[in-house]
């Protein structure tokens, strides 16, 4: 399939089931408290009571701010998880790697979120067009990452790239998706560096 990525740049080191590598529930974070205080004051400073929330490949937690959301729908590839995740409403379980076409409707949220998990899409323009296509006019995707990964199973392009050059390589999956991009936060503090792309669909 044409993609933002290169056959040899999506190539993964372990090339077996997602699924079967996230089946067992992983109760941690993946990131250090820094890092997770950054992003909770970041969605707070770009969403407001009434939203709904889109939480693309979550797990048990979803770092979001004390908000009276109007619905929040969490995705990832672990039920466990997602089952005991307090902030969502609703859930489904799907590999975004097998299947991109997520199972929502049009224009239906005004916030998407992506946090630490980019890294393991290969087909990222495919993702990030859905992205677009479930955010409401003017709503706003927010993918945020750090240093850390499961390296077997990040995409080669992400693996050999600088952090500043993954910023790069997340503003080009925004512009395959006609996603306009607003912000590029590159935070580096004594802790797990902090950095997020927020763009907003244009219309
Ligand atoms: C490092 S965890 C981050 C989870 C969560 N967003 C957080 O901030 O704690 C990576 C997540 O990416 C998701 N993921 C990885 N590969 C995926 C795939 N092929 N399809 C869908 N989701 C995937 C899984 O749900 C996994 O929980």
């Amino acid at each position: 399939m044409n993609d933002v990525l290169s056959d040899v740049e999506r190539a993964k080191v372990d090339a077996g089931d997602d699924g079967a590598f996230y089946g067992q529930p992983q109760f941690v974070t993946h990131a250090d408290d820094g890092f997770l205080d950054r992003l909770t004051a970041l969605y707070a400073s770009l969403t407001a009571d009434g939203d709904r929330v889109f939480d693309a490949m979550s797990s048990w937690v979803s770092h979001l701010p004390a908000r009276e959301y109007e619905r929040v729908v969490g995705h990832g590839l672990n039920a466990a998880e997602l089952d005991a995740n307090d902030a969502l409403d609703e859930w489904f379980v799907q590999d975004l790697n097998d299947d991109q076409t997520l199972p929502l409707d049009d224009g239906g949220f005004d916030v998407v979120a992506c946090a630490l998990s980019v890294q393991y899409l290969q087909y990222p323009g495919a993702v990030f067009r859905e992205f677009e296509r479930v955010l409401a006019p003017d709503g706003v995707l927010v993918v945020s990452f750090t240093n850390r990964m499961f390296p077997t199973k990040a995409v080669r392009a992400w693996r050999h790239a600088s952090m500043d050059e993954r910023a790069d390589l997340v503003e080009t999956y925004c512009a395959a998706a006609d996603l306009a991009v607003a912000d590029v936060v590159r935070e580096r503090p004594q802790t797990d560096p902090f950095y997020a792309v927020v763009a907003r669909r244009e219309d």
